[in-house]
């Protein structure tokens, strides 16, 4: 982790910290040290003291800075989200210690998502990176910005396990697979927290949405999640737990139902999974005033009944409302809730507050004042280098025809599209503390590689829709999306005329950021009518075509995928994300990015993921049938399936090799192939295992992946990968709830996608 050490010497750290005077004196970060301090210091407080610890508030309208100041005076306040810079924490924390009684540090909370203030691709795209290297990356960055700026806690990451693209947060996850969604998890918390989120330049991780939020019924944000304990223990439950083991210290909760309980209400997930079984020591907290909607989802009669059920159901922190502070004291007055029950929730949140090491320093992350930075927003706080390099590795390549790509760096290149200059839109959603006029469009990241080489021309060519209703959602809060008040025609015409003068037109289209966003569920998931109309035209000049995407989560791209000489997925791609467009567009870099999520054809086929089961009635494409799982009114399978992604050179593999028939119990065996690369051009691709259990006690997936190992090969370069299998990739949850792997044989299918597999067999004795 050579990097990590160059992140120190980056120029963000003005100056060191020095240890400010703790009212608490200075204890050593051990769980013994802190059980014995958190148990003094509730014994010191007042019942209304620690239901203050309970709230976590965010400073806007509804909290102005002047009520917050009396919560503070009054200990009515546990923790603050949403205030992102180190002057207005520092004012909050200072209050804390010169108002309140106890002088209880606050805790400063924030969506940290794919970035702070260098925004890296969106989850997804960094999910089509398949390297944890790259994870490592964004998350020691993130933190290390977010620490900067004086946050001890992220909201991140987000392990929901998704298989609907209509869903807008797809976005925000790593895709559809529990195996690489867990493995990234676990990389983001444990570069995010480092060795202990007390240390200066880390953070706290709240991973979320716990649980299965990803599986809302028909995409439909906040709807409810309906599914057996086979699939939500197999699929859902494991990037959660391997976030936890990874050490998260919080853990935030769905706002969904699951089998008609809402999580927010679910003892069962939260003390009987999560802290029972799983062992759980940190803190759970609501999402954005789940309490209250217990009313709504219709299991709470009334504001007293919603908080009585949500703090003895686990939910420790309330998020933005004030219904723990209004009605806990009464629900203990009354003998409705345990004062037990309350010091449970507190002792939880004052662990945290200890591990984060505030009550050594409760300006740890903030340093003295005279440490601020001078510009916030300062160019010198970015980490462009390491935003370039992860978001050349988020591309996928869709499609090639004929080597359409890489283009050249000579001639006249037409740039068309309403997402080629967006500033905005390349930042995606969640971007933070990311300030749009930071980012490199794709027009600027083309004109930045051809430096006066190659003339660019530029047209828009398209709003982003022309649905009026549309429009006015997307800039509902912000003003996201510039409407062009040109006449679609005139738009069209125009970029007619741009690219008929260039040899090749590069039409930048798709989603607008807040597509794919929380709440921004779409029952249709083509690219909107404006722009396709324009790609129908640009088609009629016959230039060659690169279509570049960007957007939020799988889209339907059958007639576009027919249409294009090559297609370029760059999802939202971050501060750089121009440069790195641009740089894999004239083959700078070599593409190698790897699809998380598989593309249906259309939205009827939803659901579409690789590691479906069998049915009693497969369809086979080389002898179709009737009677067969199908649609027939279209291809089956995905447009492209998940794992996939194409390159400038070619990867060869050989066929399976395992290194013995029979698997003992006790023991394991390897599976090898040998890659070759037998282009012309030097590489990155991602070797891909998944398994099969031939024949078990339950119908199991197709295959499901269990490894994977991303390679760089030279021009002409081999190599041998070699991966272990043991018992534990064999297991299942049985009919019984048991987690087993049943004796039989099972099948190593090894790809550089999911689909183009090669196989081997062996037995588990
Ligand atoms: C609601 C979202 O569901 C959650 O993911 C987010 O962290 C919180 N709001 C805070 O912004």
């Amino acid at each position: 982790m050579k990097w990590m050490c160059g992140l120190g010497l980056a120029a963000t750290l003005i100056v060191q910290p020095v240890m400010a005077e703790s009212p608490f004196g200075t204890h050593p970060l051990t769980q013994q040290a802190r059980d014995a301090f958190v148990a003094q210091l509730l014994d010191k407080m007042t019942l209304d003291e620690k239901i203050g610890q309970l709230r976590l508030i965010s400073v806007g309208p509804d909290n102005p800075k002047t009520v917050i100041r009396e919560m503070i005076k009054k200990g009515q306040v546990g923790a603050i989200f949403n205030t992102v810079t180190r002057p207005d924490i520092r004012a909050m924390q200072d209050q804390v210690m010169q108002l309140s009684r106890l002088k209880i540090p606050l805790f400063f909370a924030y969506d940290v998502i794919h970035g702070q203030r260098t925004i890296f691709p969106i989850t997804l795209g960094l999910a089509s990176s398949w390297d944890l290297d790259a994870v490592n990356t964004v998350g020691r960055i993130s933190a290390y910005e977010a620490a900067d700026d004086g946050l001890n806690m992220t909201w991140a990451p987000m392990v929901d396990i998704t298989r609907d693209p209509r869903w807008g947060r797809v976005s925000e996850g790593f895709g559809e697979d529990t195996y690489l969604t867990s493995q990234m998890g676990r990389t983001m918390v444990r570069a995010m927290q480092g060795k202990s989120p007390a240390d200066r330049f880390n953070v706290m991780t709240s991973v979320k949405h716990f649980a299965a939020y990803g599986a809302v019924e028909g995409g439909r944000d906040y709807n409810t999640v309906d599914m057996s304990q086979q699939r939500l223990f197999q699929d859902y439950l494991p990037g959660y737990k391997t976030a936890l083991d990874a050490g998260s210290g919080g853990v935030m909760v769905a706002l969904n139902s699951l089998n008609g309980v809402p999580a927010t209400a679910d003892s069962w997930l939260l003390k009987d999974i999560l802290r029972d079984k799983w062992g759980f020591k940190g803190i759970t907290i609501s999402d954005h005033g789940a309490i209250k909607e217990l009313m709504k989802h219709g299991v709470a009669s009334d504001p007293q009944d919603a908080v009585r059920i949500a703090i003895t159901s686990g939910v420790n922190m309330s998020m933005s409302d004030e219904y723990y502070s209004k009605y806990l004291p009464g629900l203990v007055k009354s003998g409705a809730v345990s004062e037990a029950e309350i010091d449970d929730a507190v002792r939880h949140v004052l662990n945290v507050k200890y591990d984060m090491g505030l009550f050594n320093d409760p300006y740890s992350h903030l340093g003295p004042a005279g440490s601020d930075p001078r510009d916030t927003n300062a160019e010198s706080r970015l980490h462009r280098v390491e935003a370039r390099d992860v978001a050349r590795k988020s591309l996928v390549l869709l499609k090639n025809r004929l080597e359409t790509l890489p283009l050249k760096k000579s001639g006249a290149i037409a740039v068309v599209g309403p997402l080629a200059d967006s500033q905005r839109d390349m930042m995606g959603s969640w971007s933070a503390a990311g300030v749009s006029g930071q980012s490199v469009t794709v027009l600027q990241g083309i004109r930045n590689a051809l430096a006066g080489k190659a003339v660019v021309l530029f047209s828009k060519g398209a709003n982003v829709t022309d649905n009026k209703g549309i429009q006015d959602f997307l800039n509902q809060y912000e003003a996201a999306v510039s409407v062009d008040r040109r006449s679609p025609q005139v738009m069209i015409d125009d970029a007619l005329a741009v690219a008929k003068k260039a040899d090749v037109v590069v039409a930048v289209v798709g989603e607008s950021q807040g597509m794919a966003h929380e709440a921004s569920s779409r029952s249709d998931i083509t690219i909107p009518s404006s722009q396709l109309k324009l790609l129908d035209a640009l088609k009629t000049t016959g230039k060659p075509l690169v279509i570049v995407l960007m957007n939020g989560r799988p889209l339907a791209l059958v007639k576009e995928d027919s249409q294009a000489d090559a297609m370029l997925e760059t999802w939202f791609s971050g501060t750089e994300g121009g440069n790195a467009i641009a740089d894999v567009l004239f083959g700078d870099y070599n593409p190698s990015g790897k699809l998380p999520m598989s593309f249906p054809r259309s939205v009827g086929q939803i659901p579409v993921y690789y590691n479906h089961l069998q049915t009693g009635r497969p369809y086979d494409f080389e002898h179709p049938n009737k009677y067969t799982s199908h649609y027939y009114d279209a291809a089956n399978g995905p447009l492209y399936p998940f794992g996939y992604g194409l390159s400038y050179t070619r990867f060869t593999l050989s066929e399976v090799r395992l290194s013995a028939k029979t698997l003992p119990r006790n023991g394991s065996l390897n599976a090898s192939v040998t890659v070759t690369n037998s282009g012309k051009r030097d590489g990155a691709t991602v070797v891909q295992l998944y398994l099969h259990d031939q024949t078990a006690s339950l119908s199991r997936p197709v295959e499901e992946l269990k490894s994977f190992k991303r390679i760089f090969l030279k021009a002409g370069e081999t190599q041998t990968v070699t991966f272990p299998i043991d018992v534990n990739a064999l297991k299942f949850w049985n009919a019984r709830m048991q987690y087993v792997a049943e004796p039989g044989r099972f099948d190593v299918l090894i790809g550089l996608d999911s689909a183009r597999t090669r196989k081997g067999t062996f037995t588990l004795l």
